[in-house]
């Protein structure tokens, strides 16, 4: 193989190789912006254990029991999902809530604190906005 011809290669190679790089750098970079996460917490009145179940659209995220005070957190990419809903169970007591829509929820931490009468978001500014279940 002539000289320039292996210079050749080891320029494509190295060009090759540095695109690689940047690119996966890239990519990380973007999921990091675009990712959101959903944080919920049991804050029931009288200390009461709230089982919840959360689904998106083919992804299960499986049952979990959280005690007073405890929490269930998630992360994911919302250009893939725009949908969660949590099934919230204390007692006989039941109620489904969207706890992330794409089209509701424009912040990197959708944080919820359950309690009897609604789930509360915390707001940027720290104070929190209560919802009625329905
Ligand atoms: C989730 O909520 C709990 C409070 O229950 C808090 O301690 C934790 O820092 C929150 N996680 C995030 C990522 O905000």
């Amino acid at each position: 193989m002539s000289l320039f011809i292996q210079n050749f290669l080891l320029c494509v190679l190295t060009l090759l190789f540095v695109q690689n790089v940047l690119g996966v750098r890239v990519n990380v970079k973007k999921s990091l912006e675009l990712g959101v996460r959903v944080n919920v917490t049991n804050s029931l009145e009288d200390n009461l254990d709230l089982t919840i179940h959360c689904k998106a659209q083919g992804q299960d995220l499986g049952v979990h029991l959280l005690h007073h005070g405890d929490h269930f957190s998630w992360y994911f990419t919302p250009s893939y999902i725009n949908l969660y809903y949590c099934l919230f169970q204390w007692n006989d007591v039941s109620h489904y809530y969207d706890v992330f829509l794409a089209r509701r929820d424009r912040s990197k931490l959708c944080n919820w604190y359950i309690t009897k009468s609604g789930p509360c978001k915390v707001l940027p500014s720290g104070s929190r906005e209560c919802h009625s279940w329905d």
